[in-house]
């Protein structure tokens, strides 16, 4: 009964999806498409993922978290819930999700039952949550939008909502290289930022590790993936052939929104073999 709810209601926000313009419904309504964070263009167009990695990306982060049934977890922008659903199927002991925006965490929400699953509008910064009140956190595609103070904040949070041995998940754009001219670096950012109309400052392999041992954890796994979000190969392995149809009718259909999605794929094209996509798992020790 409640995956009939569950699934329903996606479809009612797919439905809508199909049918509203993009701008109309869902996380930043209202806003005008040209203006509007490149995620949430992807969203309106009937993108559910929405990480640089994919779902293989984020099915080795997982693996790496070991969820299981005495575990509880704590999400960081779940966006629309797409990896929370995964968790929920580990049959974890609770499950709160934290979201910024107020009709993603509605979206996520419905997904969600009884008084072990919640998701609450916050920031990942200052989540409200008490200390050691999780054993695994993870976030994908948030920190990488903020700035370098933000990053840590958020790791700082996830450090202190874990008891000793606690596991933080992350899945991020990577810069590949470690020797990146700084001129490239400030191109690709701005390049990046120009058409997501959204900060986007992506660290190295190494200095993603460095931040998260800065603030306590060891790092236990490392996986990498290229950062392909918007090739078809990929659309059709994230959202499956019937998803992947559907956002290339809704971009055919809207103007407006095919200019935001081309930009970005150019830009994401250009940029290929600077950028990737990595999942770290680490401990806090
Ligand atoms: C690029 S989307 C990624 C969504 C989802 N994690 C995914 O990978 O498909 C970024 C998400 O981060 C959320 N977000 C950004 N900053 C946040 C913060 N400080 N606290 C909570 N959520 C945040 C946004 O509202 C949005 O849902």
């Amino acid at each position: 009964m409640f995956l009939l709810i569950t699934r329903a209601r996606s479809l009612a926000f797919e439905t809508q999806v199909m049918t509203d313009k993009p701008g109309s419904v869902g996380p930043a309504a209202g806003m005008k498409t040209a203006k509007m964070p490149g995620h949430w263009v992807l969203a309106r167009l009937g993108k559910r993922v929405l990480r640089p990695g994919g779902m293989e990306l984020t099915r080795k982060m997982l693996a790496a978290l070991r969820i299981g049934n005495t575990d509880k977890v704590v999400e960081f922008a779940p966006g629309m819930g797409v990896t929370a659903q995964i968790t929920l199927t580990l049959a974890p002991e609770s499950y709160t999700a934290v979201e910024r925006d107020e009709e993603a965490a509605k979206i996520v929400s419905g997904y969600l039952t009884g008084e072990r699953q919640r998701c609450v509008v916050g920031t990942a910064s200052d989540t409200g949550l008490p200390d050691d009140s999780a054993t695994v956190v993870y976030g994908e595609a948030m920190l990488t939008m903020q700035t370098e103070e933000m990053k840590r904040s958020i790791v700082r949070e996830a450090y202190r909502l874990l008891p000793g041995g606690g596991r933080y998940g992350i899945h991020e754009m990577c810069l590949m290289s470690d020797h990146l001219e700084e001129t490239v670096r400030r191109e690709t950012e701005r390049a990046l930022t120009g058409v997501v109309h959204h900060g986007v400052r992506p660290l190295t392999v190494s200095e993603w590790s460095t931040l998260l041992q800065s603030e306590g954890f060891e790092i236990r796994a490392v996986e990498l993936a290229p950062m392909s979000l918007l090739e078809p190969r990929r659309l059709i392995r994230d959202e499956g052939l019937k998803g992947a149809l559907r956002f290339a009718w809704n971009v055919f259909r809207d103007l407006e929104a095919r200019r935001r999605v081309l930009e970005m794929r150019s830009v994401f094209r250009r940029y290929r073999k600077v950028l990737g996509a990595v999942a770290l798992v680490a401990v806090k020790q």
